[in-house]
Order: C-alpha cells, then structure tokens, then sequence
C-alpha cells in the first residue's frame, strides 16, 4: 500500500482519489470472494451489497451498525432484497481504521453511489472499542 501512496503522490492525484483506489484494491483482496466484484453477493450465502444499503447508509446508526460490522462480522438470518440468508461473514478488526474506512467509502460511494456516506475514523475507533459479538451485530442491523 506505500508504493501505491507513493505512486499517487507522485501523479499528483488527490487524497480522496489514492482512498477510492485503495478501498477497491482492499475489496478485491478480502471481500470478492463472497460478495463478488460487483457486490453482486452470492445467492443463497451472501446478499447483494451494491445498491441495497441506501437505508443503513442515510442514518447516524446505519453507519455505525456498518463500521461493527466491518470490525466484527455478522451472524445469523436477515432478509434482503427480499431473500433470506442465514449465514456468517467475518470481522476485519486485524485490519487498521484507515483501511476499515477506505473499504467503507468504497462499499457506500462505489458500490451504492452515495456521497453523503463518509464514516469518519471517530467512529470506527468507537466500533473497534464497543467490539460486539457477530450476532449483536446483526440486533443492531434490525431485519
Ligand atoms: C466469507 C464470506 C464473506 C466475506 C469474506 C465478506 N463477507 Fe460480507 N457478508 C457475508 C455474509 C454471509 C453476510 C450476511 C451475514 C448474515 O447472514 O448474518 C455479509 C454481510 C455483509 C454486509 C451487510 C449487508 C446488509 O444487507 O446489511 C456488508 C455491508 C458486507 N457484508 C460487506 C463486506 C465487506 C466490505 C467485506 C470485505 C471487507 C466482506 N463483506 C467480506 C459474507 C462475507
């Protein structure tokens, strides 16, 4: 990730545009695989993420429900898109709140074309501290 920051700061790009690269490259390496490249999700396993999380995205406590799961994964049955899952997905608290929040940016502004969405690293740092368990999380999801 420091070649890259390097690099960027050698074409002279910007810092939110070095954040948008890093939180697809971060995607690619640990969330592709359930979620697919498009966010797509996998039927039956993991639900859709692109374009469905408008309603956790909008609120103070939607963004905060994001940044603990992110931090400590979710377990359990919801419902989305109209579809049930039942199922686990991991935390990533072994990695730092910067790249917690670019994986964030990437999910909310990429993936959901939200711009109002930015989860600043206050409350990422609260998420890591609170540390739920996977199904506390998913109480703090609601269905
Ligand atoms: C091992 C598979 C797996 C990996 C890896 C994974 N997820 Fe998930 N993800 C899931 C599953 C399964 C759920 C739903 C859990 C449930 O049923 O309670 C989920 C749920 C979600 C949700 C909530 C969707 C909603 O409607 O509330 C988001 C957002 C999300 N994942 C983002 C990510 C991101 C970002 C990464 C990479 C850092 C990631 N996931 C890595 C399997 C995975």
């Amino acid at each position: 990730m420091r070649h890259t920051a390097i690099l960027f700061a050698l074409l002279g790009l910007s810092q939110t545009a070095y954040a948008e690269a890093r939180g697809a490259a971060l995607f690619a390496q640990h969330c592709v695989v359930c979620h697919q490249a498009g966010g797509e999700g996998t039927p039956g396993f993991a639900p859709r993420i692109s374009g469905t999380l408008g309603k956790h995205i909008g609120t103070e406590a939607g963004r905060a429900y994001l940044a603990q799961l992110l931090m400590d994964g979710m377990v359990g049955p919801i419902i989305s898109g109209g579809e049930r899952y039942n199922s686990a997905m991991p935390g990533f608290s072994s990695l730092g709140n910067e790249d917690i929040q670019a994986l964030l940016g990437y999910v909310t502004g990429t993936l959901n074309e939200s711009v109002a969405a930015s989860v600043d690293l206050a409350a990422i740092e609260a998420a890591r501290k609170q540390k739920l368990s996977p199904n506390e999380v998913r109480r703090l999801r609601g269905l």
